[in-house]
């Protein structure tokens, strides 16, 4: 079959990664999907086993970081349009080893952006159909205050704290930097934090899910009382698609749940559903650890998704009472999946972070 578009996706593998190559790959058997991941701690094959014999999909094992896994992947398949999510993604991780953030995140990023101009503007010198999509975050846009007005817009000042959100900062200018001066037709999601099935449990949300189900505490970071906005990923995957197909060259989109909570809400809100689906009684005071603050914590995120409402029509789908009880009954009827990514290098992480 010819198919319309070849789609590079990177690290559709991971969370919100597996979660849109399912999503392509179901609506649109016009597209052939080719999904190139490292299957580092992060990624697992296991989440996209309903996929994996789609006529339409192609699994590669490949290192975004190695050029010639990028140029021989855009070589071997004629790759026409990518959709850029590979990425070291932890906040605490890149505190404790920031070089393997710039590796990835900027330098892997480089890569496909230059393979991206190699492929796309030889003969015939035609960039347009050709769509390079960069999957971001709110934080380049660093912190903000309490007070309600105050959110982030497609035209805050990049502002970020941490070796994670500094190196997210770093890739989204170079593909600016690819679209002025290469004239690569680019577009860019800053999006808030996703919540739902398939989240490694290094994330808040899929971290105290885990501690409840071992019985054991949950930490808080420094009181609890940091906001973060909160987006189911279905939502996030169909504002990417969204975007993908009818963004503006060259424009930057910010995506987001229009739901803040504190971090102590979430923790108190995700023992009281659980309670509900369980039938257990959890007693919040010996359950919650406040223990020592991230460094350079951010305090507050929020997002201002006005222009892709009223531009592109999007807008978030799911509730967060509706998505918090799907997202926490999933993680019930999916313990082998949580043992399995639990063990091994997970438990590495989780001993000298939190043991110490
Ligand atoms: P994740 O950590 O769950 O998955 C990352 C995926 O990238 C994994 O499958 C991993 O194997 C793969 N990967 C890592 N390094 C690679 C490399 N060198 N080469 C190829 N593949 C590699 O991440 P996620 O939470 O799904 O986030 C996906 C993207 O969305 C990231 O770019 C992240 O910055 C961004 N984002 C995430 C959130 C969130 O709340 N999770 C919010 C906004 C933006
Ligand atoms: O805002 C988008 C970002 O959201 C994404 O770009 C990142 O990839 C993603 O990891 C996420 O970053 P956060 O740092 O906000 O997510 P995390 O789940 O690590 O933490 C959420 C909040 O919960 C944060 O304020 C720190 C706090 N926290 C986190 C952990 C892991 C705790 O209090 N205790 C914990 O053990």
């Amino acid at each position: 079959m010819k198919y319309d578009k070849v789609i590079l996706v990177t690290g559709g593998c991971g969370f919100i990664g597996s979660h849109l190559v399912r999503y392509m790959v179901n609506k649109y058997p016009n597209y052939y999907i080719v999904n190139m991941d490292a299957l580092t701690y992060a990624g697992n094959m296991e989440n996209l086993i309903d996929v994996a014999d789609c006529d339409n999909y192609m699994f590669v094992k490949g290192d975004i970081r190695i050029e010639e896994d990028v140029f021989g992947t855009f070589e071997k398949y004629n790759i026409t349009d990518v959709i850029h999510l590979a990425a070291e993604s932890h906040v605490d991780r890149s505190i404790k080893n920031p070089n393997i953030f710039v590796e990835t995140n900027v330098m892997g990023t480089l890569n496909l952006l230059n393979a991206a101009k190699h492929y796309w503007t030889g003969f015939p010198y035609n960039l347009e159909p050709h769509r390079f999509h960069h999957v971001s975050t709110d934080e380049v846009y660093g912190s903000l205050d309490m007070n309600p007005d105050n959110k982030f817009r497609e035209d805050t000042p990049y502002d970020p704290h941490s070796p994670y959100s500094a190196s997210k900062t770093s890739s989204d200018l170079f593909v600016k930097a690819y679209h002025d001066t290469y004239h690569l037709n680019i577009t860019i999601s800053n999006c808030s934090n996703n919540y739902g099935p398939n989240q490694f449990p290094e994330k808040l949300i899929p971290l105290v899910i885990n501690r409840l189900e071992n019985g054991e505490k949950i930490p808080v970071y420094g009181k609890g009382l940091n906001v973060r906005d909160w987006l189911y990923v279905e939502d996030h995957v169909k504002a990417i698609d969204t975007i993908f197909h009818n963004g503006a060259n060259g424009e930057t989109y910010n995506v987001g749940g229009n739901h803040e909570m504190t971090n102590i809400d979430i923790v108190t809100t995700i023992i009281e559903v659980y309670e509900e689906l369980t039938g257990k009684d959890i007693n919040k005071k010996d359950v919650i650890n406040f223990v020592q603050d991230r460094s350079g914590h951010d305090l507050r995120y929020a997002i201002d998704s006005t222009k892709l409402q009223t531009e592109l029509g999007w807008c978030p789908e799911e509730t967060f009472e509706t998505g918090i009880q799907k997202t926490i009954q999933w993680y019930l009827d999916n313990k082998k999946w949580m043992e399995n990514v639990t063990s091994g290098e997970y438990q590495k992480w989780i001993d000298t972070y939190y043991n110490k």
